[in-house]
C-alpha cells in the first residue's frame, strides 16, 4: 500500500480518538515523521468474543445467502453482520472492553471455513478509540484458529500481528459462541 493510500485511510478514520492520539491530518503527518527514532513494541491482548446468533438480543444477523446454503453441510454462502461485546471474562457480565464489528462468511464447500473480516473497536483505558483489523479464515472446528491482524489505528497504527481464537462455549440450541481470543501486535 502505498503511503498516499495509507494516509488517505487515516484521515477517514471514524473512530473516536484515542487517549493522546490525534486523529487529524497533521497529527498523523507528525507521527509518521517522528517514526524514523521510534521503536516497534509488542502488544498482547486477551478478551472473550460473544457471539449471539439468536433470541431477542443477538450479535450477528445473518444478512444474504447463496441459493444452496441451506443444502449445503458447510452453509456455504452465508454471510452475517456482527456487532459483538468483547469481555475480559468469559461472562457476558464482565467488564466490554470494546466490540468486534463486522462479517463473517462460510467460504469453504469442504468443511466450516469462515471468511472474518472484523474491525475490534476497543474501548478500554489507554486503547479507547483505537482499532485493530483482522483478515482470516477460521475453521471454527479446529482447536485453535490463527488469523492475521492486518492493520490498525490510534495507538495500533501500522499494527501488525496474529489472533488466535479458541472456542470456549458452544451452544447450537441458543445460538450462543464464546469465543478466547488472545492477539499479539506489533506496532509503535
Ligand atoms: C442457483 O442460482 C443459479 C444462478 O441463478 C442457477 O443457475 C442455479 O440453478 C440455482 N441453483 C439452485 C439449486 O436453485
Ligand atoms: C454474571 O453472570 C453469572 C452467570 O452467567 C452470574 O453467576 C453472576 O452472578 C453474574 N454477575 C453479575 C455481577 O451480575
Ligand atoms: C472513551 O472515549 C470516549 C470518547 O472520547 C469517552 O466518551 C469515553 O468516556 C472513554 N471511555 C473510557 C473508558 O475512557
Ligand atoms: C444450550 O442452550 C439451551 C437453550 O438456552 C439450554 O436449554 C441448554 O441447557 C444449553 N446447553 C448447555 C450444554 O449449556
Amino acid at each position: 500500500m502505498d503511503i498516499f493510500v495509507l494516509l488517505c485511510l487515516m484521515f477517514t478514520a471514524t473512530s473516536a480518538a484515542a487517549r493522546g492520539v490525534a486523529f487529524d491530518p497533521k497529527a498523523v503527518d507528525q507521527w509518521f515523521e517522528s517514526l524514523s527514532y521510534a521503536k516497534e513494541r509488542v502488544t498482547k491482548l486477551h478478551f472473550y468474543f460473544h457471539d449471539i446468533a439468536k433470541g431477542k438480543n443477538p450479535t450477528a444477523l445473518q444478512i444474504a445467502q447463496s441459493n444452496i446454503t441451506s443444502k449445503s453441510s458447510t452453509s456455504f454462502g452465508s454471510l452475517s453482520m456482527a456487532d459483538e461485546p468483547l469481555t475480559v471474562g468469559p461472562e457476558l457480565n464482565s467488564t466490554i472492553v470494546g466490540h468486534a464489528q463486522g462479517m463473517y462468511g462460510s467460504a469453504s464447500f469442504s468443511e466450516i471455513g469462515l471468511l472474518m473480516a472484523l474491525n475490534f473497536v476497543f474501548t478500554g483505558g489507554e486503547y479507547n478509540g483505537s482499532t485493530l483489523s483482522l483478515l482470516g479464515r477460521n475453521p471454527t472446528s479446529k482447536e485453535y484458529r490463527e488469523m492475521p491482524i492486518v492493520g490498525g489505528s490510534g495507538v495500533f497504527r501500522l499494527a501488525r500481528g496474529v489472533a488466535t481464537a479458541k472456542t470456549y462455549l458452544f451452544n447450537v440450541t441458543s445460538g450462543i459462541a464464546i469465543v478466547e481470543y488472545h492477539v499479539t501486535v506489533l506496532h509503535y
